[in-house]
């Protein structure tokens, strides 16, 4: 049995790191290029597995040479990779630019990405019912999320669903049978149509999906750390604040981590500590998941603090 199975997208990333963006019909150089393994979905796969956990991930690559690079990267991580299909689409790809202040723009072509559907969970379901978590984000199909959510419903799995990136398209009824779900504040704002400019109004845009059926809401500050809110309790779990240089993926370590957490036995405000923590350190290097460290490097990072 894994503790935590994974359904979503993986890329390739294509990160060029820029003084400026370039104007319409502008040329300009980059000083830096860099290529490494990404998508959200992926991205959460990898931090879980670098902490420890049996993670098996079912996405799709495409049937190209970016595919093979992704399936030997799962298997160097021992990622479970049974789960994983081939498509007949390009592999996913992600153009990033990241500015000198660490912030990023992302760019995503799924490809491959697309063709995983309601069916091919069907053909996984022996996978999918024997895992803690199951964990989900929004780079994929819609259809395909509700449909693992009604997998976990049906065989008593928990569900976590992170709605990166924000689709105001999403089905709350399916969120609320999700036992955590896990916005930040724009996607929040997105799903509710409700400001989340302060902390007051994002409480109160809180309020508004708890009250719509959300059992635990975890909203996601970046440094600030992160507040969670279920029925009749909210607790803010404080970041850590690091010199940050690029703060792509940061999110998916994040959840990926905290997922860890959880599958192995924390309560919900550890966890959270200790995913902050692990988020916190990814930002200090440059890279997605290339940033993403292991159990053992994260002991000698918390040590030396960036
Ligand atoms: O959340 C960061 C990720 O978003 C990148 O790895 C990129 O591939 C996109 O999926
Ligand atoms: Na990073």
């Amino acid at each position: 049995m894994a503790d935590i199975t994974v359904i979503g997208s993986n890329m390739i990333d294509l990160t060029a790191y820029v003084d400026r963006m370039p104007i319409e019909g502008e040329t300009i150089e980059a000083p830096e290029f860099s290529m490494g393994f990404g998508g959200k979905g992926a991205n959460q796969a990898m931090a879980a597995a670098r902490l420890g956990s049996d993670v098996n991930f079912i996405t799709m690559v495409g049937n190209d040479d970016f595919g093979k690079q992704q399936l030997a990267n799962y298997e160097a991580s021992g990622i479970r990779t049974d789960g994983i299909g081939i498509g007949h689409q390009a592999s996913g790809v992600a153009p990033i630019f990241v500015d000198p202040t660490s912030d990023n723009r992302i760019l995503i072509i799924k490809g491959a990405n697309k063709e995983l559907t309601p069916a091919v969970l069907d053909e996984k379901v022996e996978l999918i019912k024997n895992s803690k978590l199951i964990v989900l984000q929004q780079e994929i199909a819609l259809e395909t999320n509700y449909h693992a959510i009604d997998l976990g419903v049906k065989y008593g799995v928990p569900v976590l669903l992170n709605p990166a990136p924000a689709n105001e398209d999403l089905n709350i009824d399916y969120v609320s049978k999700a036992a955590f779900f896990t916005p930040n504040e724009t996607e929040l704002a997105t799903l509710t149509g409700m400001p989340t400019n302060d902390l007051d109004e994002i409480k109160l845009a809180a309020e508004n999906l708890i009250s719509r059926g959300v059992g635990n809401l975890i909203i996601t500050l970046g440094s600030k750390g992160a507040l969670w809110v279920t029925a009749g309790h909210s607790e803010i779990v404080p970041g850590m604040k690091v010199k940050a240089v690029d703060t792509t993926g940061a999110g998916d370590s994040f959840i990926g981590s905290f997922s860890h957490y959880f599958a192995e036995g924390e309560d919900v405000p550890t966890a959270l500590r200790h995913a902050n923590q692990y988020a916190a350190m990814t930002v200090t290097k440059k890279g997605t998941q290339k940033s993403y460290p292991t159990k053992t490097e994260l002991a000698d990072m918390l040590v030396q603090p960036v």
